[in-house]
């Protein structure tokens, strides 16, 4: 259906005053950030990943570094201000060294860096060197994938701290994670560009490889497994960030409904459709009343851990569904994100000029509360898809996923 003509004008209304209340909020946060790739505000300023070191390590190539760049471009596209173009290409020039430092560093996260960065820049100004480094990321990220278990692997090294109790070190050569499905669209792309379907055929055999392994019938998601990487067997799967092994991390929901969206948006593979509204159903039937996304739809109900993440990357995924399917069905999935991103503004969003994050309440893991990573505060990523899902609302703004 079309998203915009079911709006009703009271939404519509809304969606245009957000619009005018993040542009009114970037054009000073922009500056007082300009030479910083946040991670995300802590007492109102945001931190900068180049000079702090957080507990979850690694710096000019922690996952989340694309995100200003993409909250800019996307404010780029609705305004044509120069001077956003300019602040993303300050983080863009950083994560082009990191294409040359890449060995050890990459993950299977270069999708999240690059996607909202150079993938973006590119569309929005055909910088051939924004082409350039976008397509050296997609060839990274296809270097990853394992053709006897048919994932891409999503880490190096050791495991970050953080995870469910019960946990063991995994043996990263054989460990996919859910998250990786909003990583495709970097494949999806670099085959659009070169006309070479092979990094679709990668993005796909791990869609079906996470449909077979991590999707269970009633919709819910694990969000880690861990195969033999010689053989392919299945070792273990992993609670990760969410409360505890089998329960349900609402992230992990979020990046699967997303990537399965955008699978189905680039592929037409029914089963990808399929699949996003399975796991779509069980998003909507676990929302709270109120529109806030706990951190897992498993976890206690005290103490209450909020991630603003989910809500918001979930409303752009619901927004992007609605526009694939009937009348009926879309109504649905506009209508549940719509209830979310009010919520946000509602209940968690800070407005205010002197502050610089606008999502007041995620929290990146259910067992981490320290001050930088922890509980019930802004990320930079909620902030993007916020942003992303306002846009999406009125037709503005670029999907790269
Ligand atoms: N992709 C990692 C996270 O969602 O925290």
């Amino acid at each position: 259906m079309n998203v915009q003509e079911h709006l009703t004008s009271e939404q519509a209304l809304w969606a245009n005053q957000m619009t005018a209340k993040i542009i009114e909020k970037l054009l000073v946060v922009r500056e007082r950030s300009a030479v910083k790739i946040p991670s995300g505000a802590i007492d109102g300023v945001h931190d900068n990943k180049l000079t702090e070191q957080g507990p979850l390590g690694r710096t000019k190539t922690f996952w989340t570094n694309g995100f200003w760049a993409g909250i800019l471009w996307q404010l780029y596209s609705v305004t044509q201000d120069m001077r956003y173009a300019e602040i993303a290409r300050y983080t863009e020039d950083i994560l082009h060294d990191c294409l040359s430092e890449a060995t050890g560093l990459a993950t299977h996260d270069i999708g999240y860096l690059f996607l909202p960065s150079s993938v973006l820049d590119y569309k929005l100004t055909g910088s051939k060197h924004a082409l350039n480094d976008a397509s050296v990321a997609a060839n990274l990220l296809a270097g990853r994938f394992n053709p006897v278990g048919n994932y891409i692997r999503a880490w190096n090294g050791k495991t970050l701290p953080g995870f469910a109790p019960g946990d063991s070190e995994m043996h990263t050569a054989g460990v996919a994670i859910i998250d990786c499905m909003l990583n495709l669209p970097l494949l999806y792309w670099a085959s659009e560009i070169t006309e070479d379907p092979r990094y679709r055929h990668i993005a796909m055999k791990h869609a079906d490889m996470a449909i077979k392994n991590f999707i269970w019938e009633d919709g819910s998601v694990i969000h880690i497994v861990e195969f033999d990487p010689e053989t392919s067997a299945y070792v273990s799967d992993f609670g990760g960030q969410g409360y505890q092994k089998g329960s349900s991390w609402a992230r992990g929901q979020v990046w699967s409904l997303y990537g399965f969206t955008a699978s189905y948006k680039h592929t037409q593979k029914q089963e990808y459709l399929e699949t996003a509204k399975k796991i779509a159903a069980y998003f909507l039937s676990n929302i709270p009343d109120n529109g806030l996304i706990p951190e897992d739809f498993c976890q206690p109900a005290e103490p209450w851990v909020q991630d603003d993440i989910a809500a918001c990357a979930a409303s752009c995924g619901l927004i992007e569904l609605a526009g694939l399917v009937h009348e009926k069905e879309g109504r649905t999935y506009l209508e549940a994100a719509l209830n979310m991103l009010r919520a946000i503004d509602e209940k968690s969003a800070d407005w205010s000029l002197g502050t610089d994050g606008i999502t007041m309440r995620g929290s990146t893991a259910y067992h981490v509360r320290d001050r930088v990573h922890g509980w019930n505060k802004n990320y930079i990523y909620a902030d993007y898809f916020f942003i992303e899902a306002v846009l999406k609302l009125k037709g503005q703004g670029v999907c790269i996923w």
